[in-house]
């Protein structure tokens, strides 16, 4: 099985934080999704494995394209792919285009999978990220997904602004749990320097990041989530029983994906594929039949190595012995039995039955621990 990801690079208006690829001006909307129908098919032979599990469309917002633009993809993906049956398929969208006809729409075309981007229940928090929805309509976007018949529905939240304290993120989270979604993404506010939060940090309007604070809030969030039963499966993802994100998963445990549109990555087992994150470009490369708007990268042993240590150590899975054992050179094997002593010395890393995971202070420096166990 593989998996589709779809990158949808438009959105209504910039959030102050976000560097992701995206265009605020919809003209060229219709010719760029001429372009991705086409790169759908153009693309067919890059998976070995044709039999698809997950799609995924992200952005961008997803949910700001029409009932025929999304329509046409989806067909063209059936007509080319063998999308499952029993296929995982989901779609970013943010509260504010979440209309009652909007969710019927979806429904219809078979999206079985809603990531909500609430982000904050907070009016002033929401306004300072310039977001495009209200505190109220956070919430009642999920409620009317939930009732157009979405059982799967993640919400995707963001913490460590200077606006919160610990009282307001607790509220935060328990909102979040009585909204009764069955998955929970919540990502640490990262100031990225192409953006208007970025600018402001630089001209010192903007405070840095409070890391010890922000470590608290992970560590109360996943206490919190997990005595509601949501399993801390990632590092920024909750989920319940049965509701993990199946594409990410994918990712994480390395199975091949073929990424589509301006921006996406593509993965095959022996090299990574990406796009160019330029609509305009992507949009006349395709028109004229070139393949200059993708570049490639074969990966070696290191590469491979150092991805699996970065991806697998934000795990519950963890990485395995046996695996590295099975994968990688025997002077790649014995380097990562050097290495990761210390870090169990330290006890952030936790070894059972040859499967390494991270222990909860060690998800804290899970980066900077990966990083030091690379070839
Ligand atoms: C790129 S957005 C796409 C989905 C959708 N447009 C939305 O806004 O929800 C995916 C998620 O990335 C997260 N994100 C983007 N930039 C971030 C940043 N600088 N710090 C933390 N989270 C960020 C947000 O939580 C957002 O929901
Ligand atoms: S967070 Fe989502 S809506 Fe906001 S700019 Fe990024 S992709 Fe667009």
């Amino acid at each position: 099985m593989s998996g589709i990801y779809i990158h949808i690079p438009f959105c209504k208006q910039a959030c102050t934080y976000c560097d992701f690829h995206f265009s605020t001006s919809l003209k060229r909307k219709d010719e760029l999704i001429d372009s991705l129908v086409k790169e759908i098919s153009l693309r067919s032979s890059y998976l070995s494995d044709p039999h698809i599990g997950t799609v995924y469309f992200g952005g961008g917002t997803p949910s700001i394209l029409t009932q025929k633009d999304l329509g046409r993809m989806m067909d063209s993906l059936q007509h080319t792919y063998q999308i499952d049956t029993d296929a995982e398929i989901t779609l970013e969208c943010n509260p504010d285009d979440l209309t009652n006809t909007k969710l019927r729409e979806l429904k219809h075309l078979g999206i079985n999978r809603l990531s909500i981007g609430l982000q904050s229940f907070d009016e002033t928090e929401l306004k300072w990220m310039n977001r495009a929805h209200t505190a109220a309509e956070s919430e009642s976007s999920v409620k009317r997904a939930q009732d157009a018949g979405f059982e799967n529905i993640t919400i995707d939240l963001i913490y460590g602004s200077r606006f919160q304290n610990m009282a307001q993120w607790k509220q935060t989270l328990y909102k979040a749990i009585a909204l009764d979604v069955k998955h929970i993404s919540a990502y640490n506010l990262t100031i990225e320097e192409r953006t208007k939060l970025g600018h402001d940090f630089m001209k010192e309007k903007e405070p840095a990041i409070d890391d010890e604070k922000s470590s608290e809030f992970f560590l109360e969030m996943s206490e919190i989530l997990e005595k509601h039963d949501f399993i801390h499966y990632e590092i920024s993802n909750f989920g319940k029983k049965d509701f993990f994100s199946r594409h990410n998963t994918n990712y994480w445990k390395g199975v091949h994906y073929l990424g589509l549109g301006p921006s996406a990555h593509s993965y095959n087992g022996t090299g990574r594929q990406w796009n160019i994150a330029n609509n305009a470009r992507y949009i006349e490369s395709i028109g004229q039949g070139k393949t200059d708007y993708y570049e490639t990268e074969t990966l070696g042993e290191k590469e491979r190595f150092n991805e699996y240590m970065l991806t697998g150590l934000r795990t519950m899975w963890g990485v395995s012995l046996d695996y590295i054992k099975a994968h990688f050179s025997q002077e790649t094997y014995f380097h990562f039995l050097a290495e990761v002593k210390k870090h169990m010395e330290r006890e952030h890393i936790l070894e059972k039955e040859s499967i390494f995971t991270l222990s909860k202070n060690g998800r804290l420096l899970a980066d900077r621990i990966a990083s030091e166990l690379f070839i």
